[in-house]
């Protein structure tokens, strides 16, 4: 399995992985688009014999970075697939000269919260009513 950029080729097989990923609040192709084209962004999938398997993108200016995404298919989640997608958001967040990296996720979210924890990361706030269920935001941070 290889690591690569995403490219606008890659958009529509994002998107499909994206509605199965988050059946409530999926990014569409077209956000997945501006991704792409913003400034301060990066982005980075997991890919195999041309099948992508993961993905995840960052946003970094000056000292703080947010992880905007991170996804792992679900039939390949367990495999390690996540933490290579996280480790690679590290490396580039140092790279653009971050010093710390910001993340909200759902409070009921257990898998992701501890694969945030293994790196790292700890809960620093929450946002109350954050997602469209009324659910809350964990903010989580990891000081590089
Ligand atoms: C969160 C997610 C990206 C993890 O991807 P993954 O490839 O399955 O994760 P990995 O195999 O790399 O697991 C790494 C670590 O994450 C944690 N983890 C992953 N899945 C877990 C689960 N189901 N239960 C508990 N911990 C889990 C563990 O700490 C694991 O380390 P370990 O294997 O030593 O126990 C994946 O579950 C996913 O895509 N979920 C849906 C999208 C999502 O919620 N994204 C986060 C939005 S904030």
């Amino acid at each position: 399995m290889q690591l690569r950029g995403w490219e606008e080729r890659d958009l529509p097989m994002l998107a499909e992985i994206e509605a199965r990923c988050f059946p409530c609040d999926a990014w569409s192709q077209e956000m997945l688009s501006e991704v792409l084209k913003a400034p301060y962004q990066w982005s980075v999938l997991a890919e195999e014999d041309g099948k992508i398997y993961g993905y995840a993108c960052l946003f970094s200016l000056f000292e703080t970075a947010e992880l905007l995404n991170i996804a792992v298919d679900t039939d390949y989640r367990g495999r390690g697939i996540g933490e290579s997608l996280l480790t690679a958001v590290h490396e580039q967040a140092k790279a653009m000269g971050a010093e710390r990296i910001l993340l909200e996720v759902r409070v009921s979210n257990a898998p992701a919260i501890a694969l945030y924890k293994k790196h790292g990361y700890e809960k620093i706030a929450v946002r109350k009513n954050y997602y469209g269920n009324g659910e809350d935001a964990d903010i989580m941070e990891n000081k590089l």
